[in-house]
């Protein structure tokens, strides 16, 4: 497969690429890291092109595209997965930290979509964004990133209604807690990563490479049947929501 990665250099993004590299596939990797890119991309070897855009830009799509172009001479699958984490209560944000997080979490994806879209129609090709568990449960503090989540999944559903008949299958994965560098500072506090992995079923934080796995399968062979999902990585949290209430626990049965 001829593959457009984004968010390359680092966490999910960089393992979808380490785990695309080992396979016969040529690969455009992109981030606005270039010394983060170039390490992957030298890790993998000539298979790997690369292309440094910060993907706020009203440009990205065409950019990537083209340079995806030159080095693949087409597309089979676009993986949009770079986001960004912006914290804070809605009242306190401004229009620009509003503007900034949709650009990249949400504009960014339809743009590469738009612009790789004839090349995906001669592949009869695959896209899959990187949305979040925190597009469907509201996230204390992140109001900016859950709405721009969600409205990632959004799109990604509407596209695989607009783009079926092309044979372009379109899903997103959705990550729950998850250990890569955007967490990691949190997550290495003991503390919180015990009360994090407590409401989670199978008990321990999501890898890049669980969700990477998600991934690679629905842009691949495997999923030919399957548009327009989201795919839950993790590890079971969205259905922990009545056992952390205690629900359900130390109530007489009615008859
Ligand atoms: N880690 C988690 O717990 C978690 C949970 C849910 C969803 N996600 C989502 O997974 C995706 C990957 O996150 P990650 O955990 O691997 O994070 P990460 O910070 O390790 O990697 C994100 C990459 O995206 C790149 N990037 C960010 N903004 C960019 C821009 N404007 N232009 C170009 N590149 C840009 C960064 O440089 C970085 O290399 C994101 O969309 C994130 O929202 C992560």
């Amino acid at each position: 497969m001829r593959v457009i990665v984004t968010g390359a250099a680092s966490g999910i993004g960089r393992a979808v690429a380490e785990m695309l590299g080992t396979g016969a596939h040529r690969l455009m990797l992109t981030d606005r890291d270039a010394d983060g890119l170039r390490a992957v991309a030298d890790a993998i070897g000539s298979a790997a092109g690369t292309c440094v855009t910060d993907l706020g830009d009203p440009e990205c799509g065409d950019v990537l595209v083209a340079a995806a172009l030159a080095h693949m001479g087409g597309i089979d699958a676009v993986v949009s997965n770079a986001g960004i984490i912006a914290g804070a209560p809605l009242v306190d944000q401004t229009i620009e930290q509003f503007d900034r997080i949709y650009a990249i979490n949400t504009r960014a994806t339809w743009l590469i979509a738009k612009a790789a879209h004839p090349h995906l129609v001669a592949s009869r090709g695959a896209l899959v964004a990187t949305a979040s568990l925190s597009a469907t449960q509201p996230t204390p503090g992140l109001g900016f990133y859950s709405s721009s989540k969600a409205a990632l999944i959004m799109l990604i559903r509407q596209l695989s209604l607009e783009w079926g008949r092309d044979g372009i299958r379109c899903s997103t994965v959705s990550p729950g807690p998850t250990y890569t560098p955007m967490t990691q500072a949190g997550y290495d506090d003991t503390e919180r990563r015990a009360q994090r992995e407590a409401m989670i079923p199978l008990g321990k934080l999501g890898m890049a490479q669980d969700v990477a796995n998600a991934i690679v399968f629905l842009i691949g062979p495997q999923a030919s049947h399957i548009t327009g999902i989201d795919i839950l990585v993790d590890g079971g949290m969205s259905n922990n929501l009545m056992p952390a209430t205690g629900s359900g626990t130390g109530q007489r049965a009615s008859s």
